[in-house]
């Protein structure tokens, strides 16, 4: 049996036992399918364990929907071949996934998708009970009693995907979790229980609690039904309170915060006299959210800014398949950078997502869909929008709504409405709705058309304006719309490849190489996007900027901007903070330096192993005032961070003793709709000498604190040749529960990193599940256990508790 399976049976019973009480409901996770994907009459099934994403394992190939397509929203004019643009890999198509349950006569079962890829036709016993298009969404169905005819039932989920139905790779498949909840007729249904804390304080806070009650699939009526719910603090009940609509009271609440994750527990139980009908928990926090222009957002009544990432939900080699593992690892990485807020870009995430976020204290702006009625592929969610909306919103606010970890919902993202005369209406109706079901949170929208929404009316009936990119429009919109409060619901979208630098070292927009990279000085960005600097000046410089969410925090399959057009193998994101293999960019030491107060940064880049007679550029992302460059021990000179006045006059030519000098510009055209480089920007966040001669040895730079003493030091050596592998297990601070991520790094005989080092790692053992090595152009096959290293080092994730080892292997 497998692991997982064996594991939530066990913990259904031990929630059972605990409570003393009858075995009302249980939860099970349908974990064993088998899978076809019938393109013949003769289907070949094969025993797949869910989450599952049929495409992941390949092979790439450039034919994947492959697209002949105008980007409109890349400024583009004319269709051109899109290359990669949805990761490259077989994920189109028709799939099957059977399983057969066991059922009894007397109860009430419920059929819960956490997520199916997509346009889900879900039958009992042969006799459709759900149609569910958008592969993105939780839904529910039930099994009707009238098909409870033995003691099991078969269930079949048909899947189908179509070319162009996205701008990135979706995933394929039953990639998310499948729950057969078995209840009494009389039950709490799925998204049943609704808890709000209207009045918080340090001393008290107000929970009230809603619940709904169903007999069968109908809302229950005149029935003897009492309802009874205790409000629980680690396992302790502090409140308690009765009936459908009430209200308890916590005294001196734990409240929510990234810092302080504190979580309770309602335990609703549905009694009939002294009979248990069902009994059901519900997690939330006790927290108070508000959005003024006076104090921006404040969270427990303290103002904050968003440091926050967008992330798409594939897991790079684990595809779209969920595993909260891999979600842990997301989270702890972007927490030590000083992230505390992830934006679900564009669509519901998974349900394991929002739970660690409110474990691990994460806030999130969870975002249902990239276009409303008016679509950016072909057959993607413009399809569907019309009909489909109401039941695609509802699901997800009431499935997120009581976590604590959500701050805001957005309605959308860079919907072409916005520019159209239908757009102020839909905006309208769909934000009645989100507060129809949760007055509690604001909706923003990500807005990319500032210099239309501005004035059009659009960006003044969006409740929390959210700019995406177009930072020199920012100003203007502040002035201009009745807010008050700008959102970077989406910024920076800089573009750089882990550990491979170019020279000269300048700002370039799209900026295009024969070997697919983009380069590690981060100076390089897409006609419509910019450098991270542009945004920690306008969130460092007015109070009324509410923070923001940088494009990405992790790389994901699909859209290689700069290399979408015509450039396979290019086939997976440049602008991540952090790769597909979850190793960091040196962007990763730039964002700490600024989100991370907790722990000083002291970053050094690039690698040393340069050709003799290159001048090479030297950067140092650090939280120290001040630091010193030493190559072989001589100094090139103490560096110190500009001030916002100094870089004004930096803007002018000036040249600032003691502070870097501005980056050059490439020759650039900004469109109407961009922003131009602001290269002095850069000398306040980054420590550059450029004009560094390359000799083999050391580089190192010495930080002084404000006192000017020698605060720490970071070195980087010139390599030798490869001559062994180093492993990391860089989840382990993590505990996982299954899955295991080693770093393998390439290094030489002393342990330096070999930066150019490509060879071919494989991995002999048992429990393999994927690698990956963070090159966007490598066509690897994740699922086979070797990897190219890419700029000298790889992931493998291997499953816990197994044995092997990692070699170089020889081609
Ligand atoms: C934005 C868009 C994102 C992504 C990004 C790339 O305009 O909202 O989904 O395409 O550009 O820079």
């Amino acid at each position: 049996m497998n692991k997982h399976f064996y594991i939530m049976l066990l913990s259904s019973m031990v929630f059972c036992a605990g409570t003393g009480k009858q075995f009302v409901r249980t939860d099970t996770l349908l974990r064993q399918w088998q899978f076809t994907q019938y393109t013949t009459d003769n289907a070949i099934w094969q025993d797949v364990t869910i989450p599952h994403d049929w495409a992941i394992g390949g092979p790439f190939d450039r034919a994947n929907d492959l697209q002949e397509v105008i980007v409109v929203q890349n400024g583009e004019s004319e269709p051109t071949w899109k290359t990669g643009r949805s990761g490259g890999l077989p994920w189109m198509g028709k799939g099957h996934y059977r399983t057969r349950v066991a059922v009894k006569k007397d109860k009430f079962y419920t059929l819960v998708f956490d997520g199916a890829m997509s346009h889900a036709d879900v039958r009992v016993n042969g006799e459709r009970v759900m149609y569910w298009p958008y592969g993105y969404n939780t839904f529910d169905c039930h099994i009707p009693s009238e098909l409870i005819t033995g003691d099991s039932v078969d269930i079949d989920v048909y899947l189908e995907n179509k070319p162009q139905q996205s701008r990135w790779y979706p995933g394929a498949g039953l990639y998310r979790n499948v729950h057969l909840v078995e209840t009494d007729p009389i039950h709490i249904p799925t998204f049943g229980v609704l808890i709000r804390t209207p009045k918080v304080s340090t001393e008290f806070a107000q929970v009230t609690v809603e619940v709904e009650l169903c007999n069968g699939t109908d809302a229950l009526t005149g029935e003897d039904i009492h309802v009874e719910t205790e409000i629980l603090y680690k396992g302790k009940t502090v409140a308690s309170t009765e009936g459908q609509h009430s209200v308890a009271e916590v005294r001196k609440p734990h409240l929510w915060s990234p810092e302080t994750p504190n979580l309770y527990t309602a335990r609703t139980r549905v009694l009939r006299g002294e009979q248990i009908l069902d009994e059901k928990e519900t997690r939330f926090g006790i927290r108070s959210i508000s959005y003024t222009p006076e104090h921006g957002f404040q969270l427990n009544g303290t103002t904050r800014k968003f440091k926050g990432v967008c992330n798409h939900h594939d897991l790079g080699p684990l595809g779209a398949a969920v595993h909260k593992d891999a979600l842990r690892h997301q989270i702890a990485m972007l927490q030590k950078m000083g992230c505390d807020a992830i934006r679900t870009s564009h669509n519901m995430p998974a349900p394991e997502l929002v739970e660690l976020c409110d474990e691990m204290g994460m806030m999130m702006m969870i975002e249902p869909f990239d276009v409303w009625n008016w679509g950016k592929t072909e057959n993607d969610y413009n399809k569907e929008f019309n009909d489909w909306w109401r039941r695609d919103i509802t699901n997800m606010v009431k499935h997120y709504r009581n976590n604590a970890c959500v701050m805001l919902w957005s309605s959308g993202n860079e919907v072409w409405n916005q520019v159209l005369p239908d757009g102020i209406g839909i905006v309208t109706q769909l934000q009645d709705l989100f507060h129809q079901l949760d007055h509690t949170r604001p909706v923003t929208n990500g807005m990319d058309q500032a210099m239309y929404v501005i004035h059009n009316g659009f960006g003044a009936a969006v409740e929390i304006p959210g700019f995406n990119y177009r930072t020199s429009r920012y100003e203007e919109g502040y002035e201009n719309l009745p807010q008050k409060m700008i959102l970077g619901s989406e910024t920076a979208s800089t573009v750089s490849s882990r550990g491979v630098y170019k020279l000269p070292a300048i700002l370039k927009d799209n900026a295009i190489y024969s070997d697919y990279q983009s380069s590690g000085y981060d100076l390089e960005y897409c006609p419509w996007s910019g450098l991270p600097e542009q945004d920690f000046q306008l969130q460092d410089d007015y109070n009324w900027t509410l923070g923001q969410f940088v494009w990405t925090g992790f790389d994901y399959l699909g859209e290689p901007s700069p290399y979408d057009t015509d450039a396979w193998p290019s086939h997976s994101s440049y602008f991540g903070i952090i790769d597909l293999a979850s190793l960091p960019k040196d962007r990763y030491w730039l964002y700490k330096s600024q989100w991370n107060t907790n722990e000083p940064t002291l970053h050094i880049l690039p690698h040393w192993n340069w050709n003799i007679g290159d001048t090479v550029p030297v950067f140092c992302y650090t939280t120290y005032p001040t630091a010193e460059l030493f190559v072989n021990g001589k100094s090139y000179g103490k560096l110190r961070h500009a001030t916002a006045e100094e870089t004004e006059r930096l803007a002018k030519g000036e040249i600032i003793e003691g502070v870097s000098r501005m980056p050059e510009v490439a020759e650039f055209v900004v469109p109407e709709w961009g922003s131009a480089p602001r290269p002095e920007l850069l000398p306040r966040y980054r420590l550059m000498w450029f004009d560094v001669p390359y000799e083999a040895g050391e580089i190192t730079v010495v930080a002084y604190d404000a006192k000017g003493k020698e605060a720490a030091r970071e070195s980087i050596r010139t390599a030798g040749e490869p001559h062994h592998l180093e492993v990391i297990w860089a989840n382990e601070d993590e505990n996982p529960e299954e899955l295991c991520y080693y770093t393998v790094r390439v290094v030489d005989k002393d342990g330096n990193l070999c930066i150019h080092a490509e060879n071919l790692i494989a991995y002999d053992g048992e429990g393999f599940v994927a690698a990956a090595n963070g090159n966007a152009a490598c066509l690897d096959p994740f699922l086979k256990p070797q990897m190219h290293a890419f700029a000298g080092q790889c992931t493998f994730i291997i499953r816990k508790g197994e044995k092997g080892s990692f070699r170089i292997k020889h081609e």
